[in-house]
């Protein structure tokens, strides 16, 4: 296996899309965040808009209106997938660290950070110092919305996940192969994540490349006193993204913070 990168360069960029489009989008989570973003009325900042997947749908509806759309990310090669796609007239891109971008004078009615990017801060001062960048950048009674996934005992339990396909898509005619693998440090609250990707093309496998990164999981009264240290005092707190109430069988933490 060849082509390890740090998580979000070369390989993943390459194949996010092909890869989300099935196990994301079923979620729910563009069209929840999107009709956030119709509601806010209002400039619009995601942090880890990666390619776009959440934020160039919402740029595109608000183009007509001129609301001004923002996406922060660290990864050059994961904004470079989104320009690719082309970019309306009303989103701009921004390569920083969401724990310290500063785009002031700029105010958001909307602030989002989709699909756990917000498990990449793996220290807490790294998540405050999000948290009070975010404060700082929402205009007067706008809205923080997050997800990260609810870590169920039984999955976090398991420390050591082998090896196994998760998803298997057709890419420019070759047919792609993605194997997930997990480790878990239950101490300091970790998930250490592996994925290979092999490209098949006529039953010959012509590459093999693998990334890793690592995610923080939090509990649901950690990521509360984490908001309300941050200052947020007026939390909304979902299950799913249709909106049911936070429930024991629950993927995700879905969340909706404003500064009281
Ligand atoms: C799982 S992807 C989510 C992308 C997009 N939000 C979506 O829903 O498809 C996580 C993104 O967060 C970015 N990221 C990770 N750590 C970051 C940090 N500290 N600051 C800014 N972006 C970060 C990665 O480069 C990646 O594009």
């Amino acid at each position: 296996m060849t082509g390890d990168d740090d998580g979000y360069g070369r390989v993943t960029s390459g194949f996010y899309d092909g890869a989300y489009a099935r196990l994301r989008d079923s979620s729910g989570d563009a069209a929840w965040y999107r009709s956030l973003a119709r509601e806010a009325r209002g400039p619009v900042l995601e942090l880890g808009a990666g390619t776009g997947r959440v934020l160039l749908p919402i740029a595109r509806e608000l183009e007509p209106q001129g609301v001004a759309c923002v996406g922060v990310d660290r990864s050059p090669e994961m904004l470079n997938a989104l320009r690719a796609k082309g970019l309306p007239a009303n989103l701009r891109l921004a390569e920083g660290s969401m724990q310290d971008f500063d785009l002031a004078p700029e105010r958001f009615a909307l602030i989002f950070s989709a699909f756990r990017a917000f498990q990449h801060l793996d220290r807490v001062e790294d998540q405050l110092g999000c948290l009070a960048r975010v404060r700082d950048h929402l205009a007067p009674g706008g809205a923080f919305a997050f997800d990260v996934f609810h870590p169920r005992l039984d999955r976090i339990a398991i420390l050591e996940e082998p090896e196994s396909e998760d998803a298997r898509w057709v890419q420019g005619g070759d047919e792609i192969v993605r194997f997930a693998s997990a480790r878990r440090d239950p101490v300091n609250q970790r998930v250490h994540v592996r994925m290979r990707y092999e490209r098949w093309r006529a039953d010959v496998r012509v590459a093999d490349e693998g990334v890793a990164f690592d995610m923080r999981y939090f509990f649901r009264f950690e990521l509360e006193h984490l908001l309300a240290r941050a200052g947020f005092a007026d939390l909304s707190l979902y299950g799913d993204f249709q909106g049911a109430p936070f429930a024991a069988g629950a993927s995700d933490f879905v969340v909706v913070a404003r500064v009281a």
